[in-house]
């Protein structure tokens, strides 16, 4: 499988790769290094309370402003240009009271909603286009 972003392959545009993605909650890897997946994606609303156990998580926010609430602490609010890792095992919940655009830096074998299954968890072949 060809994946966008791969080494060597040619740049790719973070705020164009952005405005290409319509659903919301659905992420598209555009790069990738080493064992980790580079992904864009927009979020509205909430997900759900999930974790990875064996996986931290990178939240890079792109526009808007993100809230991680997080289990037994207290919540991370992200602005443009700001980062944040989710350690593994810690449940968490991205909220998104406004759009807001992200890069995911992941591990390639992180499962969207961690344990969890809804009818919104994305698989991770649904991510790469
Ligand atoms: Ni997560």
């Amino acid at each position: 499988m060809i994946v966008p972003g791969a080494p060597g392959s040619p740049p790719v545009d973070v705020a164009a790769a952005l405005e290409e993605v319509t659903d919301h909650w659905t992420p598209r890897v555009v790069g990738r290094v080493n064992d980790q997946y580079v992904k864009v994606a927009k979020l509205l609303g909430e997900l759900v309370w999930h974790a990875h156990d064996q996986e931290d998580e990178l939240f890079l926010v792109v526009f808007g402003r993100l809230r991680i609430q997080l289990e037994d602490r207290p919540e991370v609010v992200l602005e443009p240009g700001q980062l944040f890792v989710v350690p593994k095992g810690v449940r968490h919940n991205p909220v998104a009271d406004e759009e807001v655009g992200i890069v995911l830096i992941e591990t390639v074998t992180t499962q969207h909603t961690g344990s969890e299954r809804t009818d919104r968890t994305v698989p991770i072949e649904q991510q790469l286009w």
